[in-house]
């Protein structure tokens, strides 16, 4: 577990865990701020990630999603001091832009930074997971918006990151190339269990993929939300179709017009 420079203040760190608390968490988060000038667009984030918990934040557009993301990331100096932000060392990042290095081609991309043995191996072997077998040699410009976003996610698998953020990153796929990713970034994440943040304007993509769903809003994390849904989950599962209505709702979309015949949106999960 290591802690961003100076994004701590010392004095709130507890001495103690909780004697409930997990031995460690993926990221915890307590009362993380962040301004720009007079507007707070953090309010006190709280939020703890066991390891190999799957979570996604929903949120409506400028609700704060990117910045708590980067925040996390170690990308935001402007957090400095404003709470507690523990985070595992292992971190990957995937953005809706795949963010590949054109002149490199798709194997150096993936082996880009890695240290052990046989960086290039490891390489081949990630493609391999995501179905690019065979695409070792091509150039990002010659690969399709879906194989980019492929590529990515095995550059940041290759790594076996205890963390995942990701930040919309099916965002500019097409609806059956994001039916695909789906499929695939859950296979991945049963094989390789790290635990994932993953941002998302998508519910029906929230709810398909994790097992915790969070609701930012007014710089906040208004819900936080189980999902116990068996595999495969299917959007024709009337529960399904209830925690979707639920977070529209939450997110003052459309859906139900309250919350109270639903799951209690504040207390499914216990606060950590
Ligand atoms: N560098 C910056 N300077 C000033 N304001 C900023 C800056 N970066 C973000 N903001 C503001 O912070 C708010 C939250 O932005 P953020 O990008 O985190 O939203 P988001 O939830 O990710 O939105 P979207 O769903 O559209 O991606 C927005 O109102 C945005 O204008
Ligand atoms: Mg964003």
């Amino acid at each position: 577990m290591a802690t961003h420079p100076g994004r701590l203040t010392a004095p709130e760190r507890p001495e103690r865990p909780a004697p409930d608390a997990p031995a460690s968490y993926a990221l915890r988060a307590e009362q993380v701020v962040r301004r720009y000038g007079d507007r707070v667009v953090l309010h006190g984030i709280d939020l703890a990630l066991e390891p190999g918990e799957f979570v996604a934040l929903l949120g409506r557009s400028g609700s704060g999603k990117s910045t708590f993301l980067r925040a996390v990331a170690g990308l935001d100096d402007g957090v400095a001091g404003s709470g507690l932000l523990d985070v595992t060392e292992r971190v990957s990042l995937s953005f809706q832009d795949s963010r590949l290095l054109p002149w490199a081609r798709v194997a150096d991309n993936v082996a880009l930074g890695l240290t052990g043995p046989g960086p290039r191996a490891r390489s081949v072997t990630a493609l391999a997971e995501v179905g690019l077998a065979g695409r070792e040699r091509a150039w990002p410009h010659e690969l399709s918006g879906g194989e980019q976003q492929r590529a990515a996610l095995a550059r940041a698998l290759v790594r076996e990151p205890e963390l995942l953020l990701a930040d919309e990153p099916f965002g500019a796929l097409d609806a059956l190339t994001r039916i695909k990713m789906h499929a695939l970034l859950r296979e991945l994440y049963e094989r390789h269990r790290p635990a994932v943040l993953l941002v998302t304007h998508d519910v029906d993509e929230a709810v398909e993929l994790a097992d915790r769903v969070l609701v930012l809003d007014e710089g906040r994390i208004a819900v936080d939300l189980a999902v116990e849904l068996p595999a495969p989950r299917t959007r024709r599962d009337p529960r399904f179709q209830n925690l979707r209505d639920t977070l529209l709702a939450a997110l003052g979309v459309a859906g139900r017009a309250t919350a109270t015949d639903g799951p209690d949106l504040t207390k499914t999960k216990e606060p950590r």
